[in-house]
């Protein structure tokens, strides 16, 4: 009996001594909402080619913005975190092609000092994003994610910002090595990184959820793992690419067939990218599309465009990625019908979500998977092996655009 209360005594101090090791901390997840700017929307395509751009050629090539010359994204997912011990919300676009966090894009919802304000030494910031930029100042400061609260984050505070208008800023998810040569600190370690660094959450993963633009929900991400109840089927991950610049991002590998057997793109890296609204593909891998669809480019909206008996004949595109397949329905490809007039399309017209992102494959941006893609399909970003991990949705095979 002495024993035993001995041991059970021994067992308790053993379980006081390291609860971290016992505690396993669930994933930290946001609902996510829509917003639509549609001014300047019969520019989508220049605009993620733009974006394109800034990835190929690294972030400081493009240090000359024309403030003219940039478009709000028309769609972008963003989601609510708070800042500092006033606790003030910030409506931030959700961004895995960058990795700088910052507020301020409404200059009548700036960031404001609140007890918990740190300056950062020679604090300046620049980023470039081709659609856009920002410059300001880091402040460190605490970040509330849901139930979750990041300390001593270092973020920017916008003084100038071009692209981003009705939104506060960006919540910035992707690799943190994309913060290299944005202000005099080596990197910025980003909200994953330091939410993981405190154990607050158990792994560097981030979900994240795209429901179409036609659906009630707009989405989820969450932080430290994958939502199951946001997926169908298994998910399945791959290493991220080792090709060069995808590698810099979330960067795969893969290959696209059109129908069972015509292969439109051999298997080459580019990049999964949250802030892109189309599917760009290399401009070889575009033309063997343009060819297998018998789709014109339209001027006014800048997309590719077919006729309803063209529409009849639409095959699916498969995607390859690791070893398992993705189908990518002839619906998928369409821009959503509903939506059509507000990129100064015609109602009755039927246009494509493929484009080209304006350079050969082979000079390892191959293509860009970008929102019109998410919206059918679940992501994880793992920073940590690094890996992308990939499954099905409830609207992968949705017939609502
Ligand atoms: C946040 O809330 C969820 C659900 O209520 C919970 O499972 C999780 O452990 C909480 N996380 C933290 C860091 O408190
Ligand atoms: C900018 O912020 C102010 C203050 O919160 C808000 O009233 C206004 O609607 C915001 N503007 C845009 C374009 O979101
Ligand atoms: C929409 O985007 C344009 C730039 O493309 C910008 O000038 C305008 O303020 C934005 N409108 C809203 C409501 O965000
Ligand atoms: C276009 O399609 C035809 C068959 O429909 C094929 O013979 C031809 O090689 C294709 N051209 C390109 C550039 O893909």
């Amino acid at each position: 009996m002495l024993l035993q209360t001995a041991s059970l005594l021994f067992l308790v101090l053993a379980t006081a001594a390291s609860p971290t090791r016992l505690v396993s901390r669930s994933p930290v997840s946001l609902p996510l909402a829509r917003h639509f700017n549609f001014t300047g929307a019969t520019k989508i395509v220049e605009r993620d080619r733009a974006r394109a751009q800034t990835f190929k050629t690294g972030s400081l090539a493009t240090r000359a913005v024309d403030p003219d010359s940039v478009t709000n994204a028309v769609v972008s997912y963003t989601t609510t975190v708070q800042v500092g011990s006033s606790a003030k919300p910030y409506e931030l676009i959700v961004d895995t092609g960058s990795a700088n966090t910052w507020v301020g894009a409404n200059s009548s919802n700036s960031y404001v000092r609140s007890s918990t304000s740190q300056p950062v030494l020679l604090g300046g910031f620049y980023v470039p994003y081709g659609s856009g930029s920002v410059e300001g100042f880091l402040w460190k400061d605490q970040v509330t994610i849901g139930n979750l609260t990041v300390l001593n984050q270092i973020i920017g505070a916008a003084t100038v910002s071009n692209g981003f208008e009705g939104v506060d800023g960006i919540l910035g998810i992707g690799p943190t090595d994309l913060t290299t040569g944005t202000s005099v600190l080596p990197t910025i370690p980003t909200v994953i990184d330091n939410a993981f660094s405190a154990k607050s959450i158990d792994q560097k993963k981030v979900g994240v959820f795209f429901a179409p633009t036609t659906a009630s929900e707009a989405g989820e991400i969450i932080f430290g793992g994958a939502d199951p109840s946001k997926y169908t089927g298994s998910l399945n991950y791959v290493p991220i690419t080792s090709t060069s610049p995808a590698s810099s991002y979330v960067g795969i590998d893969q290959s696209i067939k059109y129908g069972e057997s015509t292969t439109i793109l051999a298997t080459t890296a580019g990049i999964v990218d949250t802030g892109t609204t189309l599917l760009l593909l290399a401009t070889d891998a575009y033309n063997a599309y343009v060819n297998a669809t018998g789709a014109m480019l339209d001027s006014t909206t800048g997309l590719l465009k077919i006729t309803p008996a063209q529409y009849a004949n639409l095959e699916s595109l498969f995607f390859t990625i690791g070893d398992s397949i993705y189908e990518f329905t002839a619906n998928a490809q369409i821009w959503p019908r509903s939506l059509n007039t507000a990129i100064g399309g015609t109602a009755g017209s039927i246009y494509l979500i493929v484009s080209d992102i304006g350079s050969s494959s082979g000079s390892g941006l191959g293509f860009i998977n970008g929102m019109s893609f998410l919206q059918r399909f679940y992501t994880v970003y793992d920073s940590a092996t690094p890996s992308f991990g990939i499954a099905t949705t409830a609207y992968t095979d949705s017939t609502d655009n």
